[in-house]
């Protein structure tokens, strides 16, 4: 399994490193066997596996749930577990007891906090305790009832300013990584080459150290609102339509099951 150092390692070596999100076993060593270098159980999840219109409503229980399932579907791969608004936001002491039983529960190997000022705190406590903590900043979907909307961050001078800051505080409190969603590509570029921890861009342009996408994107799977940085690899949803519809016509023309699906008693030929 790559660790932290590793990760460091591939940035001082301009290698870039590969993200992809999973929240179940199939996919999570689907992405494995792809040769991703992280997971990312995301609270995405709460969108594209949950069916709720946010992440909000994502709980710690939900996380170690999913991340157990990734961890069984997958050999040894670094996991990254999302602490979700609720527990990351209403407390330094409910942070904390969340991070503790993600790591005790489902063998994530660090989390994922979103944010700065109070979270900053956070970070330090977590990483003196020995937990590795991917930082999230840019674009936070936990705080979007706040800003009002997904928007890309850092574009004004002062916001730009702000996140660079916060960036320089991230990493000075112990975050083992970053995660920056939907800023500008050269406020991102700066953030790269201001940083020593690796920083793993979602539309955040061509010079971050990693890219990270969702699965569910990847391939087309969610049926919901596409954002413009993704890229579609593959559009998965026409063919299992298509696959499930044929089973309901043959089932209900009579043409399934076949003679070649049956089971016949002993002595006879299959
Ligand atoms: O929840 C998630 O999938 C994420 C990624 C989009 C970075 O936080
Ligand atoms: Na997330």
């Amino acid at each position: 399994m790559k660790t932290t150092q590793d990760f460091r390692k591939m940035k001082e070596d301009n290698d870039p490193i590969v993200m992809i999100t999973a929240y179940d076993a199939p996919s999570a060593s689907l992405a494995e066997e792809a040769g991703a270098d992280v997971l990312l159980v995301g609270d995405s999840l709460g969108m594209v596996v949950l069916g709720y219109d946010s992440t909000v409503q994502v709980t710690v229980e939900d996380m170690i749930y999913h991340t157990k399932a990734v961890k069984r579907g997958t050999d040894s791969i670094f996991t990254v577990t999302d602490i979700p608004f609720m527990a990351a936001h209403i407390s330094t002491e409910h942070a904390l007891k969340a991070s503790a039983d993600v790591m005790q529960k489902s063998g994530a190997d660090a989390v994922k906090i979103e944010g700065s000022g109070p979270v900053i705190d956070i970070i330090n406590r977590l990483t003196e305790g020995g937990v590795p903590v991917v930082s999230h900043l840019g674009l936070t979907p936990q705080t979007v009832g706040v800003e009002g909307g997904y928007r890309v961050q850092g574009k004004t001078e002062e916001s730009k300013k702000k996140l660079l800051e916060d960036a320089a505080a991230v990493e000075k409190a112990g975050a083992c990584m970053l995660v920056l969603e939907c800023v500008p590509e050269e406020t991102a570029r700066l953030v790269q080459e201001e940083l020593t921890i690796p920083v793993i861009g979602i539309g955040a342009g061509r010079f971050t150290d990693g890219q990270v996408l969702v699965y569910h994107d990847i391939i087309g799977y969610y049926g919901g609102h596409t954002p413009k940085f993704v890229k579609q690899y593959t559009d998965i949803r026409p063919v299992i339509h298509d696959a499930l519809s044929a089973f309901k016509e043959d089932v209900k023309e009579k043409r399934f099951p076949e003679e070649a699906h049956v089971f016949k008693p002993y002595g006879e030929k299959k």
